[in-house]
């Protein structure tokens, strides 16, 4: 696996992989777990080369966020990343993406206006801005996100489509610990009672799709959802919802494609999930 960091080392590199066939994109932030290798065994299958990128975005990170303290962890990205497959690392710095006068901002209306947009302002900004840029940069024939982080896989693909960015955008499955817990990178602040607890997240969810789907009424079945989240001691509820899975508007009666997702704070810690119904 090739490691590069500059945007001139990236060109030739990606330059060379194009040559030999199909060029899948995964971008992350590091710190990797399997919820990120899934992506790249999904990449192998859709593309004949795979790149990755692991760069801690600044500007989707709120003031007061985790900025500072996100877990970096450089070598063994590199070493898990080689393992699965993947051809080419690019791990920029902040001054190789933003240099002095970047002056662009890629702000998504609409699909990113609610939920997370919401209780994290300007962060889906800072998401669309870097992943077009990342995009651009590496000119993949596909690019694939987490359906952990449904609303951001909504919001880029509104992006790529509305800007015509010559990419094709797939959506890979939650991979979850074996109680539920969808895996993240911020599970590793929760200490060992909290993360016991946080399994309510995915069965608070699971319990609210059982229920719409025997027929209860929906404001029901979401408020008994956010009892449950209260009781396994989360802190704050910032939403729980019944979305339509295109434009993330609330639905009040059940339709064709809809999401259960929810964001809330347990500790200090901010854990979001999300399941089809
Ligand atoms: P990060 O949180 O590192 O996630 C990178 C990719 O891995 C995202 O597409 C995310 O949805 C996916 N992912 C995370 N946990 C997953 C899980 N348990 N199962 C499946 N996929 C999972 O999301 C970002 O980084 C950033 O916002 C980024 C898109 C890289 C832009 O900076």
């Amino acid at each position: 696996m090739q490691i590069v960091r500059t945007s001139e080392e990236l060109a030739q590199a990606v330059d060379a992989l194009k040559r030999e066939g199909r060029l899948a994109l995964v971008p992350t932030m590091g710190a990797l777990h399997a919820g990120h290798l899934a992506l790249i065994e999904e990449a192998r299958k859709r593309a004949d080369r795979v790149a990755a990128t692991i760069f801690v975005n600044p500007m989707q990170f709120g003031a007061g966020e985790d900025l500072d303290r996100y877990p970096r962890r450089e070598e063994q990205d590199a070493r898990m990343l080689e393992h699965a497959g993947c051809d080419l690392l690019w791990m920029p710095s902040v001054e190789n993406i933003y240099p002095e006068g970047f002056a662009t901002t890629v702000r998504v209306a609409g699909v990113s206006e609610r939920w997370e947009g919401e209780a994290r302002p300007g962060h889906f900004d800072g998401v669309a801005t870097v992943v077009a840029k990342l995009l651009l940069s590496a000119r993949p024939d596909v690019a694939l996100f987490g359906e952990k982080d449904f609303q951001q896989l909504a919001v880029i693909r509104r992006m790529v489509g509305d800007l015509g960015i010559p990419v094709e955008i797939v959506g890979v499955p939650t991979v979850r610990e074996a109680d539920g817990l969808a895996l993240s990178s911020r599970n590793a602040y929760l200490s060992g009672d909290e993360r016991g607890r946080a399994a309510a997240l995915p069965r608070s969810l699971n319990a609210a799709r059982e229920a719409i789907r025997g027929g209860a009424p929906v404001a029901a079945a979401l408020q008994q959802a956010k009892q449950g989240l209260v009781d396994a001691g989360f802190l704050k509820i910032d939403y729980l919802a019944l979305v339509d899975a295109a434009t993330l508007e609330p639905v009040e009666e059940p339709s064709e494609e809809m999401r259960l997702i929810a964001a809330a704070v347990i500790g200090t810690t901010r854990l979001i999930d999300n399941i089809a119904v």
